[in-house]
């Protein structure tokens, strides 16, 4: 699979996995719980799918670059440990739902961190 393919997919499981994230804070947001949440299942669904596919399409990319994970640098490293914490991120606003408004600023701050750690590679 080409380059840019795997970009393509790659964005496209993040932009997936905050449809998830969001609606889920939203839910807690507006007083319910994960009992109470009909969208429950379809959420945890599109997140388990679109961090695999995050995840698939990333590790991808380094290989299609011939990196292999003994040569992986500081920010991908940074980036898998991103990626960890938003597969906890979805359980978080349930577990705790005062964090929840924090969450709506923090993830999206999160993920632009991800991004910039893709486009500069600082380490
Ligand atoms: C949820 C966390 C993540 C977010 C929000 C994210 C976001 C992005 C975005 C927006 C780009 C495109 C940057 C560009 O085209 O210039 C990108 C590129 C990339 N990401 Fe991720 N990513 C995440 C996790 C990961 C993981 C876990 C890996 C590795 C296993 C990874 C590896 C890469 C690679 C190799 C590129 C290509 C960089 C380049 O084209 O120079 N990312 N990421």
């Amino acid at each position: 699979m080409s380059y840019f393919l795997l970009s393509v997919l790659h964005i496209l499981g993040v932009l997936f996995l905050f449809t998830a994230l969001g609606a889920t804070l939203m839910h807690v947001l507006n007083g319910g719980t994960k009992e109470d949440n009909p969208w429950k299942k379809p959420l945890s669904i599109i997140h388990g799918v679109s961090l695999l596919v995050i995840l698939l399409a990333g590790l991808g990319i380094l290989i299609a670059w011939g990196i292999k994970p003994s040569q992986f640098e500081g920010w991908v490293w940074a980036k898998i440990v991103i990626w960890a914490f938003f597969g906890a991120a979805i359980v978080l606003p349930y577990k705790v739902p005062q964090s929840a408004k924090l969450l709506m600023f923090l993830l999206p701050l999160i993920g632009g961190l991800a991004v910039f750690l893709a486009v500069y590679k600082p380490f």
